[in-house]
């Protein structure tokens, strides 16, 4: 949490899913790596606190805090609209290795970090393209191709994903 002159203006909160029926490891990793999962979930700062680097800042300290638990998978879901949200994860080294069109009923990019490693085995680089945030069909297809995406920069067109292929 960070507080400003007594007021709280910012939080992130880390769930640790574990056994239960929600963890997005389920699926993607071996079912004995469950127990070293977390998940960043939700995060929030008062609109006049947002865009100082706090984000970068809260996502950096709750890996710091989920390595030293001796964890070491770290997830995230985005909505693929939410530019800022994704750079902080993007700047934390997560990338974004799926995409879920059905997640509670809305689009998510799930992201994902080894924590002392790299993210799932990310095997050889065969090339890199350029796709909009937005464009979650044909991002989904690239993601199932096993493209995955290690970046958001500016553009003409306003913002696009760095891919990289494996
Ligand atoms: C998402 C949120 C937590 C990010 O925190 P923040 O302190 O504003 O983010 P930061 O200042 O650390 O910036 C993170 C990155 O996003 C970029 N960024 C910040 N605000 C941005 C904006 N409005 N548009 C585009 N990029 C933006 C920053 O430049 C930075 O990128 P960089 O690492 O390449 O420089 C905050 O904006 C927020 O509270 N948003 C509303 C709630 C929300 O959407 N929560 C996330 C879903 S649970």
């Amino acid at each position: 949490m960070v507080h400003s002159a007594g007021r709280l203006v910012g939080y992130r909160f880390v769930y640790f899913p574990r056994d239960r029926a929600f963890n997005l490891a389920r699926g993607r990793l071996a079912n004995n790596e469950l127990a070293y999962v977390a998940h960043l979930d939700t995060t929030c700062f008062v609109p006049e606190w947002r865009g100082k680097g706090l984000g970068k800042f809260l996502a950096h300290t709750a890996l710091s805090e989920v390595q030293k638990l001796g964890l070491h998978h770290v997830f995230a879901t985005v909505a693929p609209n939410n530019i800022a949200s994704m750079r902080a994860m993007f700047a934390s080294g997560l990338e974004i290795i799926d995409f879920d069109p059905d997640f509670k009923g809305k689009e998510r990019y799930i992201f994902y970090r080894r924590l002392g490693g790299d993210a799932l085995e990310p095997g050889d680089v065969k090339g890199a393209m350029n796709l909009h945030p937005s464009n979650t069909r044909d991002m989904h297809a690239c993601l199932k191709s096993g493209f995955k995406a290690i970046g958001l920069r500016k553009c003409e067109a306003g913002w696009t994903f760095e891919l990289i292929g494996s």
